[in-house]
Formats: C-alpha cells, sequence, structure tokens
C-alpha cells in the first residue's frame, strides 16, 4: 500500500529542481525547496514565478490559483526545514560524492518513514540508497526537462526497495499526471540509455562532416518529427550533465556509442554548458539562439 504523501522537499532548484517542486505544488502538495545559498534559491523560485505568470497569461490558470501554487513552495538553505517532508526527492549536481554527502546530512535530520527519491539521470539508485540509513525507502524518480511539461516519470525500484516505497513513488508520479513507466537500476534507465547515444552520435556526425549543426538539427527534426535537433537538445539538456551521465554510462558499459567525442570534451574545458551558460553548439545571448560563431 502506498503511504501518504502531504509534504515534499525538493534538494536543488536548477534545471530540474525548480520544476520539480512546481509540479509538486501545482498537485497540492506542500513544498519544501532547499538551494546550497540564498541567490541560487531566489534565481529558481524567480523561475518557478515567470512559469506561473505565463500559465496565468495563457489562461492555464488564473491568479488566484498561481498565487496558492506559489504559497505551497517554501524555500530554504536549511536541512531542517525538510524534517517532517514525507517524501523527499533530490535533484542536485550529478556527482555521485556530492549526493552522498548531501544524503548523509539529510538523513539525519528527516523523520524515519519518510521515503527518499533521487532524480539522477545515470548514477545507479543503490549506490545512493546504501549511504542512506533507510535503503527499502529509497527509490529513483527520473523527470525530464522541462519537468512541467514531460508526461514521462521514471520510477526506479533499486534491490533494497520495499513494495511499499516503489508503489508510494508511483502513486505520487501518477497523482501528477505523470506517466509513471518501472524501470531497473540500470544505468541511463530506459530514455536516456537511447537519448544520450543519439545525442553523442550528432556530434560526431557534426565531427565527420556530415551535416553543419544546424543542419543536423533542422534534418532530425523535419525528418524525424522530433520538437528539437539533437544538438539543440544537448544544449538544452546541459553539456556539463550530457558529459556526466556519457561517463557514468561509459564506465558501467565500456562501449563506444557512450564515450564522450572530442567536441564535447573541449566544449566543456571552454565552460560552454549549452543553454544554461549562455553558450553551446548556440549562442544565447541574444533574442533568439544563433549558431556559435566556433562552428
Ligand atoms: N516550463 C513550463 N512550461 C514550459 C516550459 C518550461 N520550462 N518550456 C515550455 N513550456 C510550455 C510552453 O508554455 C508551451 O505551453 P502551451 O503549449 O500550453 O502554450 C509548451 O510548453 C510548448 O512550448 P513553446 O511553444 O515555448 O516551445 P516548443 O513548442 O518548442 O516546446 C519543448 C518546447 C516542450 C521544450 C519542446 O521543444 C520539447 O518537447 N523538446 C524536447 C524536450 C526533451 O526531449 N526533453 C527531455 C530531455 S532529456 C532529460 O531531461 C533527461 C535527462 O536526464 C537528461
Amino acid at each position: 500500500m502506498a503511504q501518504q504523501i502531504e509534504k515534499v522537499g525538493v534538494l536543488g532548484a536548477g534545471l530540474m529542481g525548480h520544476g520539480i517542486a512546481q509540479v509538486a505544488a501545482q498537485s497540492g502538495y506542500q513544498v519544501v525547496l532547499r538551494e546550497l545559498d540564498e541567490a541560487t534559491l531566489q534565481k529558481g523560485i524567480a523561475k518557478i514565478e515567470k512559469q506561473l505568470a505565463r500559465a496565468v497569461e495563457k489562461g492555464k490558470m488564473d491568479e488566484t490559483e498561481a498565487g496558492e501554487v506559489r504559497a505551497r513552495i517554501q524555500g530554504t538553505v536549511h536541512y531542517r526545514d525538510l524534517a517532517d517532508c514525507d517524501l523527499v526527492i533530490e535533484a542536485i549536481t550529478e556527482s555521485l560524492p556530492l549526493k552522498l554527502e548531501m544524503w548523509r546530512e539529510v538523513d539525519e535530520i528527516v523523520k524515519p518513514g519518510a521515503v527518499f527519491a533521487t532524480n539522477t539521470s545515470s548514477l545507479a539508485v543503490i549506490d545512493q540508497a546504501a549511504a542512506t540509513s533507510r535503503p527499502q525507502q529509497f527509490v529513483g524518480l527520473h523527470y525530464f526537462n522541462p519537468a512541467q511539461v514531460m508526461k514521462l516519470v521514471e520510477v526506479v525500484r533499486c534491490v533494497t526497495t520495499s513494495e511499499e516505497a516503489f508503489t508510494t513513488a508511483l502513486e505520487f508520479a501518477r497523482s501528477e499526471h505523470k506517466l509513471a513507466i518501472p524501470t531497473k537500476d540500470k544505468a541511463g534507465f530506459i530514455v536516456n540509455r537511447l537519448l544520450v547515444p543519439y545525442m553523442l552520435d550528432a556530434i560526431r556526425a557534426y565531427e565527420e562532416g556530415v551535416g553543419s549543426v544546424e543542419e543536423i538539427d533542422e534534418a532530425m527534426k523535419a525528418g524525424a518529427g522530433h520538437p528539437m535537433g539533437p544538438l539543440t537538445l544537448a544544449d538544452f539538456v546541459g553539456l556539463d550533465t550530457l558529459g556526466s551521465i556519457c561517463d557514468v554510462l561509459f564506465e558501467e558499459f565500456r562501449e563506444r556509442r557512450f564515450a564522450r567525442p572530442p567536441t564535447l570534451r573541449k566544449m566543456l574545458s571552454a565552460g560552454w554548458f549549452g543553454r544554461k551558460s549562455g553558450i553551446g553548439f548556440y549562442d544565447y545571448s541574444g533574442e533568439a539562439p544563433k549558431p556559435n560563431p566556433a562552428f
């Protein structure tokens, strides 16, 4: 049987965390959104406020409803505010050491019955579960960017996950009107196992001169009906995140299709992380994205 969830903690108010928090608040949950510092927290909250304002503008929500959603989100820089959460979802940087350090602190503070979930894109869920005192109450809840729009949540059961925690996570995702698909705790789960090599192959196609950055993107949009071309998508996901995911997949499977192409490696050295840093395969400094002149 699923546990009752009323209050949800979200760790990290970045690209994924702010969206996860907004979706939970829109579904009626009380949300505590935790960031490292006040400035980063306010940036995340501003993104939520912007999306709520857009929803009101488009007539998808009225002002009162948007105000209620906003009021359900409590921002904090302290772990102690998560103490009485029923579910805690982490969406911090894709780094196992950082996640483990964070869970060790959170585990001491949050009430014993609460379920813990990681939004990891690729790391094995068991590696985080085992670092807590409640590996049976640990699951993966993998959202897609933008979390407010994308229908899917992969619900990951690791070897220690209890039936109750798994059912709780499935029911929680469904209560947010998401399509909850159960997956095994296998690096990349379903979507990234297929999507990451596709984006990496697009980079290799560019390296081999098959097409320009724009031609590759336009070809996949017009020829395969994708909403975004693969290089635009890589910028959208974040090239740093893509780099971390492909490293984990390569480590796990040792297959060339998961290896970092040299172009990606060099872009990361240059600090080009895609849309979030203002430059990647495209330059986002103006009104509309322009091709990065380096390509
Ligand atoms: N928050 C809330 N709503 C948003 C939004 C956001 N950040 N971005 C877009 N939207 C909404 C818009 O308001 C709009 O809503 P309406 O249709 O009701 O007006 C709708 O989404 C479409 O947006 P736009 O018209 O602005 O632009 P679009 O038609 O190009 O769609 C997109 C934007 C939804 C992002 C679309 O391009 C898309 O689906 N792209 C592919 C995204 C994708 O593949 N994501 C998965 C990445 S992989 C991942 O996340 C996993 C991982 O672990 C790395």
